[in-house]
């Protein structure tokens, strides 16, 4: 009988973090700003949002890369509750390069991994970042925007090399985008940084799970109990969460 393959990922509750952020606020209430969940499938949830502010937060991260647009609602999360310093910067597809005519079986795109992110494709060609765009203008200040295939980044020609200290992959989720947003993410990033991953044991998007249980990290894979999302912290965060 064929032996699993071993997950190398450590689990944690979200009490972990938030433990931590407490420990951080001792004579306050530590509170964060978000949007009631949207409607529309491929967002964060509330918890998930709540593991990233705390993410960024315990390693006071200002300068953050998000693999995946989309709404724009992490991208705002990120913005509204960090520093007026912070600055997000946001990837997604030129729409022009969306094939917005095809159309999958709508019970396929909650299913299926390749009919869900070509859904998700089209709907940011649709209503791209609509969140940024109903976010206060001192919000939209502190975001940019890229459109550019997140696979044909190069960060050393585009100048984004070692400015980021906390990075996000959320754009496609096929086995290939995974390595390869991945690959860059770790050029794009800080010595000191957080690198995360949503979708991880996703029942829909198999392969982020598939990737990061196979993939040899420079530093401890973390995954939050009750979320989808995976992280990493390197350099000097290593040893920010208690054994
Ligand atoms: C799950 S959504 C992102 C959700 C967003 N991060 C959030 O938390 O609200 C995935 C996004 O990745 C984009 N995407 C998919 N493949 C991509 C690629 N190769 N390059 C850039 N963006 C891509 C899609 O257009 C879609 O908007």
């Amino acid at each position: 009988m064929p032996t699993a393959s071993r997950s190398t990922v450590r689990d944690i509750r979200p009490k972990v973090l938030f433990q931590l952020i407490e420990a951080m606020h001792p004579e306050s209430n530590p509170t964060f700003s978000v949007n009631i969940p949207s409607s529309a499938i491929g967002g964060a949830t509330l918890l998930e949002s709540a593991v990233l502010v705390s993410l960024a937060r315990l390693t006071g991260a200002q300068s953050f890369f998000e693999f995946g647009t989309y709404m724009g609602a992490t991208t705002l999360l990120l913005a509204t509750n960090s520093p007026d310093s912070a600055h997000v910067t946001t990837v997604d597809l030129p729409p022009e390069a969306i094939d917005t005519a095809a159309a999958d079986d709508a019970a396929l795109v909650l299913q299926d991994d390749t009919a869900n992110d070509n859904f998700l494709r089209r709907e940011f060609a649709a209503k791209g970042g609509a969140c940024i765009d109903r976010a206060p203008a001192a919000i939209q200040a502190k975001v940019t925007r890229l459109l550019q295939d997140t696979r044909t980044i190069d960060p050393v020609a585009q100048g984004l090399a070692g400015r980021f200290d906390f990075i996000f992959i959320d754009g496609g989720h096929d086995y290939d985008t995974i390595a390869s947003d991945t690959a860059v993410a770790l050029q794009l990033a800080r010595p000191d940084a957080v690198i995360a991953w949503h979708d991880y044991r996703s029942a829909i998007h198999q392969d982020v799970t598939r990737f990061l249980d196979g993939y040899d990290a420079p530093a401890q894979l973390v995954h939050v109990q009750n979320t989808m999302i995976a992280f990493m912290l390197t350099g000097r965060f290593a040893n920010l969460l208690p054994d």
